[in-house]
């Protein structure tokens, strides 16, 4: 088992994320944080409470992650992902809370307890592993890498250039990028092809109660392509368990802090600066077909730990 510290902005691509992870017998979550983004901490660490919740998987602790980007006005994306950033299904009472320590000394804990350095995988904006960087530099050597769903090569969804997790805090996604730590970047260059089409999301409603679940959080998500809806952060946890399912490139990223190309991530493609160095291998494309194929064989699995 592969264990992993995941920090989130649930949201509804988030949720199917933590679906599969909190159920998949490869991956072992040490601890899972929240983060503000796609709507407020406060509902992003409830949603992940009512995901344990659900799957029966309350022993994984949640703590609760920064309630504002480093520098920039909190602006949320409640207009993809519903007011409470998963909507469309009635989940279980939560009798459960999160840690009393926040989600910074929780990682920082986590991680110097570990054996041996451990992925932290962030789904959201990373101020959370900004403030983990800059307020505990013992504990780097304890991360193995960054798994990122973030940035892109190729062109925004909230600016021309932007990718909604870097726009949001790119301060500290500035901060994580030069960091030292190896970096797996999975942005829009592949999580747009990474669809669900509709009939798949449709056939999902049949396959028991995780599907059922899916099925309506994913009905109510707004992100929408031709070809179906986009699973950006199902990306990291796919990539997690199937890496051959991607082509990568190792580059230099830099992120743009602001102007009118805040929160763009560029990459040094012809190496004209970064004299050679590289801190991000970066996805720039995806077998899709296997990605659905994949997505949908993890419901059985789900429904074994929800069901009964
Ligand atoms: C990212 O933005 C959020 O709205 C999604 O949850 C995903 O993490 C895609 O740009
Ligand atoms: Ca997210």
């Amino acid at each position: 088992m592969t264990p992993i510290i995941l920090d989130m902005d649930p949201g509804i691509d988030d949720a199917v994320a933590l679906s599969i992870a909190l159920t998949n017998p490869e991956l072992d979550i040490k601890l899972l944080t929240s983060v503000a983004g796609n709507v407020s901490v406060d509902k992003t660490t409830t949603n992940l409470l009512k995901l344990t919740t659900f799957f029966k998987q309350t022993q994984v602790p949640v703590a609760r992650g920064a309630a504002a980007p480093l520098k920039k006005a909190f602006v949320d994306a409640s207009y993809i992902h519903g007011v409470s950033g998963m909507p469309g299904y009635e989940f279980p009472t939560v009798t459960t809370q999160a840690l009393t320590t926040d989600a910074v000394s929780a990682m920082a804990k986590v991680l110097s307890e570990a054996p041996e350095p451990m992925t932290i995988v962030a789904t959201g904006s990373y101020t959370n592993i900004a403030l983990l960087i800059q307020k505990h530099p013992e504990v780097i050597s304890q991360i193995k890498n960054f798994v990122l769903m973030g940035g892109s090569l190729s062109g925004g969804n909230v600016s021309s250039v932007a990718e909604f997790n870097i726009f949001t805090d790119p301060d500290a996604a500035a901060v994580v990028f030069k960091s030292g730590v190896p970096i797996v970047m999975i942005g829009l260059d592949v999580t747009l092809k990474a669809l669900l089409s509709l009939e798949t999301i449709d056939a999902v409603a049949g396959l028991g109660e995780a599907g059922n679940m899916l099925h309506k959080l994913m009905t109510a998500y707004g992100d929408s392509e031709p070809g179906g809806k986009p699973m950006h952060d199902v990306n990291t946890i796919c990539y997690l368990l199937n890496p051959e399912f991607y082509t990568t490139k190792d580059y230099w990223v830099d992120v743009i802090t602001d102007g009118p190309a805040s929160g763009a991530t560029i990459a040094d493609t012809q190496n004209r600066w970064s004299n050679g160095k590289i801190n991000a291998k970066v996805a720039v494309d995806i077998d899709a077909q296997a990605f659905e194929k994949w997505f949908i064989a993890q419901i059985p699995a789900m429904n074994q730990y929800c069901e009964g």
